[in-house]
């Protein structure tokens, strides 16, 4: 499959309407199923006590911001910033910093930081993604948990079409089509971070790199 960015329905929604607010309900399903954001959460506490140094997390497209909140829970003692076009949903936690900007044009991609993303990386064109990188290349360390784009995970998809409605159905096969297969995101980031790469049980590919003077590729099996 080739790698295809397309508009997602829900971008597109205001975000107070029932079809957004269903999908995004929706959308909780679906990362329970996939459990990006476990293997994130687990992925910080291991590079947080491996790097003293690191005193910041920022999420990327976080969304109803669940990641930041849990992140900041498990970890208080980082500082945790929530990206997004969005603004923050009301009565967000007010110890979680939102910041409401385009990625791109962030600014605080700064060193002792770690940057995640759940299910985000796949709204971005292959260009953006080179561009993205430029600006972390002072990071600490990179967590991405995207889409698989193969077939099964379309076909894993469209088992829960019955759960969800007519925006998630539609947005889960764009995003799949969107997404990565092994090797696409470290060829895309480029050098400076030790790339590994592995396989979540439902359709996600996930990627951690931590920073180091020599690029390296190492796949994994199944997580
Ligand atoms: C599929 S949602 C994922 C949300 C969250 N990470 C989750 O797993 O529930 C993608 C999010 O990315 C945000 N987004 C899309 N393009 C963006 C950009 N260029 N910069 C910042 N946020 C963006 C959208 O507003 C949306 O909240």
């Amino acid at each position: 499959m080739i790698r295809e960015v397309l508009p997602e329905i829900l971008d597109e929604l205001d975000p107070s309407d029932p079809r957004a607010v269903r999908s995004r309900r929706d959308l909780r399903l679906a990362n329970k199923f996939m459990q990006g954001e476990s293997w994130i959460l687990r992925q910080v506490g291991e590079l947080v006590a491996k790097n003293p140094a690191i005193n910041r997390v920022i999420e990327l497209g976080a969304g109803e911001g669940f990641l930041t909140q849990l992140i900041k829970t498990e970890y208080p003692h980082l500082d945790v910033v929530a990206v997004d076009l969005v603004a923050a949903p009301e009565g967000f936690d007010p110890q979680v910093r939102w910041d409401e900007a385009d990625v791109l044009a962030y600014d605080g991609y700064e060193e002792g930081s770690i940057v995640v993303a759940n299910l985000f990386i796949h709204h971005l064109q292959d260009e953006q993604i080179r561009e993205l990188a430029e600006k972390m290349q002072d990071v600490a360390a990179i967590l991405f948990a995207e889409p698989y784009r193969k077939p099964l995970s379309l076909m894993m998809g469209r088992c829960i079409f019955p759960l969800v409605n007519d925006v998630t159905r539609h947005d889960m096969m764009v995003s799949v089509r969107a997404g990565f297969i092994r090797g696409d995101l470290p060829a895309l980031l480029g050098e400076g971070f030790h790339w590994q790469e592995s396989l979540g049980l439902i359709g996600g590919i996930r990627l951690r790199g931590e920073r180091c003077e020599s690029h390296s590729v190492e796949g994994e099996s199944v997580s």
